[in-house]
């Protein structure tokens, strides 16, 4: 790879949670970012990048729109000359115990957490294998890799994200591009925020550390898998839990 400071990482799911802390994080490490979300909903993270004194532009992407992906790294590419890095971030629950679970569930999230990161990475490869360099990192779940009550689809596309980036880490090692997977446990989030009381004490204490995590927790191991001193760490699942899965 190039000096740090002209590196491009694209973060899905920029506009706040886990995206948008790792994006601050590579914006804090001198990537310049192209932080995407649907709506210019990650203006503020730009803001906050730059503010900090780094570069970052804002992309409107909706991840299950296969053609706006290939679209905006296309246009990443031609304009700045490169990617460097991809984090496949962006994610949703739709959450149901399997006998209630609507297809329109199963699908949307599917499409969202598996099918749209296949998308993304297979738009990154190309000008990744052109530049012999380049780094993916998607963000799955603990849930993929121990399953979770009333999570069926939600676990089955994060447990195809591990099979897929490993897969992805294989084809494309020859080239200098590593792909691995970071696995959150329960972050404090958005996602997370219906956890309260006795709900929240009981996932606790299945957390050997005894919290949830942060974000942040989430974009060090993001920012290291992104840096020069993870080259040689590819086709592998960070767990960053806890140690609520070992
Ligand atoms: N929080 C946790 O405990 C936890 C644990 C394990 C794994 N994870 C995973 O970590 C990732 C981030 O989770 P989070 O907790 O930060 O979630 P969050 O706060 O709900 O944020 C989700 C992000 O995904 C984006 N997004 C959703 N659907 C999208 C789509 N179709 N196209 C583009 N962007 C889309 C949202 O952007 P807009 O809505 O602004 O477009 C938002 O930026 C997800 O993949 C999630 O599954 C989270």
């Amino acid at each position: 790879m190039t000096g740090s400071t002209e590196r491009v990482a694209i973060v899905t799911g920029a506009s706040r949670g886990i995206g948008r802390a790792v994006a601050e994080a590579l914006g804090q490490s001198g990537h310049l970012v192209v932080a995407a979300a649907r709506e210019r909903n990650a203006e503020g993270t730009v803001e906050a990048i730059t503010g900090a004194g780094g570069r970052a532009e804002v992309a409107t992407l909706d991840v299950t729109d296969t053609e706006a992906v290939s679209d905006l790294v296309g246009d990443v590419v031609k304009r700045l000359g490169r990617v460097d890095v991809l984090v496949a971030n962006a994610g949703i629950a739709r959450d149901q115990l399997l006998l209630r679970l609507k297809r329109e569930d199963w699908d949307q999230v599917l499409a969202t957490n598996l099918t749209g990161v296949f998308s993304c990475v297979q738009a990154v490869l190309r000008p990744m294998v052109r530049q012999r360099s380049g780094r993916i990192i998607t963000i799955s779940s603990v849930v993929g890799q121990m399953g979770n009550a009333g999570q069926a689809n939600y676990a089955a596309s994060k447990a195809g994200l591990i099979g897929f980036t490993k897969a992805v880490a294989k084809e494309v090692a020859s080239r200098g591009i590593t792909a691995n997977v970071v696995a959150p446990g329960l972050i404090e989030t958005d996602m997370t925020k219906a956890l309260t009381g006795d709900g929240r004490d009981q996932w606790e204490s299945l957390v050997p550390l005894r919290r949830l995590g942060s974000p942040a927790d989430v974009a060090h191991a993001v920012s290291f898998l992104a840096s020069d001193g993870a080259a040689y760490i590819t086709g592998q699942v960070v767990g960053v839990n806890g140690g609520m899965y070992m």
